[in-house]
């Protein structure tokens, strides 16, 4: 299976989960993130000093050479972009400069997230991202970044994946804050696709020829089975999880499947507001993380009205969670790609990359005398790959898939277990050392040919 030669392949990562942020707050003086706070809080393993990027850049630049990697996305903090005072930190905007031009040295493309949830624990302490001070933090970051670091970046990428930075943090209570409510949650949405409206303007507003992204995870939802109310349990989990993010982005509203559950906690003439989260053909591309779908029964017991299911003996990651949904079906993020390129392709949509995908293995289970042989990785890539290519074959603009990730790092709530190892790369957590798995060299093969072997 070729790939056009002009297709990116690249590797992901974010600045929380690999920098080491009490490195950083030490060495730069940066700010605490909302994250450091609440693993303390619940007992949970801190971001901490992560695999210690901070010190180990050059290094870690050598690595993505060695692999041919020429397109690299990463994240750049506001925690540590900006101080509580309002000053711009010199000396981390120094160390991002540093990074960059190292990268751009050696051909290595930058994709930049603007947010990839790395809240300051002060803005936290101010409400976060329901109160309006936020948003004014953010369009401050995003100016500080275009203005000291734009001649670095190949393209932005505003939000990370806005479902997680609110329902999941703020309705399911599974990453930072720990919140569990509705409410809260759709107004943290609601203000994130305003800031995220806001950033593409004010960018546009000071380079008209800058490329400018976001990135959403998505996933297709499939009814469990033809009762025609778990047909319509899966159109509301499609609209929860899926279109409540690219609604507002490519239509300027958000979408009716769900408004007669959501409609009470929106603000009021939210209308109004979903006009200012359009972006339209502005959007350079959209990122989508892709990791599985969902099985969709219709449940009265929930708010929603549904409930998603985990098929028994499905291949799972060793975090839990299902490779293919429903269990034997290989064809999710193909679905996923369709679904979205014919929904939106009239509203803007002109190209698609991969942003995010991958899978958590623990590498222990899998080293024989002294080699990481995680052929379950190479496998797991070797299936989306596929699907990819076959998108492309039907005429959906995928232009690009990013490795999620190059190397083991903090994995959110799950700390540092081994079973959440997700890199390319192992890292020995005491040593820091890095080690090449089995799915580094089989990746690195891939980037150079183009082509993948099925
Ligand atoms: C995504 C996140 C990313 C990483 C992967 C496994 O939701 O964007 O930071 O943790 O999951």
């Amino acid at each position: 299976m070729q790939f056009p030669k002009d297709f990116l392949f690249g590797v992901a990562d974010a600045d929380l989960q690999v920098v080491g942020e009490d490195i950083a707050r030490k060495e730069e003086d940066s700010e605490e993130t909302m994250w450091s706070r609440y693993c303390a809080e619940q007992g949970k393993e801190k971001p901490g000093r992560a695999i210690d990027r901070f010190h180990n850049w050059k290094q870690d630049i050598g690595i993505l050479r060695d692999m041919g990697i020429k397109n690299y996305r990463t994240s750049i903090s506001m925690a540590r972009t900006l101080k509580r005072s309002g000053e711009v930190n010199s000396k981390a905007i120094k160390w991002y400069r540093n990074f960059f031009k190292e990268l751009n040295k050696h051909g290595i493309r930058i994709y930049a997230t603007l947010y990839h949830w790395e809240l300051p624990q002060y803005a936290y302490e101010w409400g976060g991202w329901k109160n309006k001070k936020t948003t004014d933090l953010f369009l401050k970051h995003a100016r500080v970044v275009a203005e000291t670091l734009g001649e670095y970046i190949e393209e932005y990428f505003v939000l990370n994946e806005p479902r997680c930075s609110s329902l999941v943090a703020h309705y399911y209570g599974a990453h930072a804050p720990g919140e569990k409510n509705l409410s809260s949650a759709l107004h943290v949405a609601h203000n994130l696709l305003l800031a995220q409206g806001a950033v593409f303007r004010d960018l546009h507003s000071l380079h008209k020829d800058i490329k400018i992204s976001t990135v959403v995870n998505l996933g297709a939802r499939y009814a469990a089975t033809t009762d025609p109310a778990d047909v319509h349990a899966a159109v509301i989990a499609d609209a929860h999880k899926n279109s409540w993010f690219t609604y507002p982005l490519f239509l300027g509203k958000y979408p009716d499947e769900i408004l007669s559950v959501y409609e009470k906690y929106l603000p009021e003439n939210y209308q109004n507001d979903t006009k200012d989260m359009y972006v339209g053909d502005r959007l350079h591309s959209l990122g989508m993380n892709y990791y599985r779908g969902d099985i969709v029964r219709h449940d009265t017991n929930n708010e929603l009205g549904f409930r998603t299911e985990l098929i028994p003996n499905g291949t799972t990651t060793d975090l839990g969670w299902g490779v293919y949904v429903p269990p034997y079906y290989q064809e999710g993020l193909y679905d996923i790609l369709n679904q979205t390129y014919f929904r939106y392709r009239d509203n803007g949509l002109k190209r698609i990359y991969i942003a995010e995908n991958g899978i958590a293995l623990n590498s222990i289970l899998v080293t024989q005398n002294g080699t990481i042989n995680d052929e379950k990785r190479i496998w797991y890539y070797n299936e989306h790959i596929k699907m990819v290519n076959k998108a492309l074959k039907n005429g959906i603009p995928v232009k690009g898939y990013f490795a999620w990730s190059l190397m083991d790092n903090f994995e959110w709530s799950e700390g540092y277990k081994p079973d959440s190892s997700f890199g390319l790369i192992h890292v020995d957590m005491k040593t820091m050392e890095r080690k090449w798995k089995k799915s580094a060299y089989w990746y690195k093969n891939l980037v150079a040919t183009h082509k993948l072997s099925v």
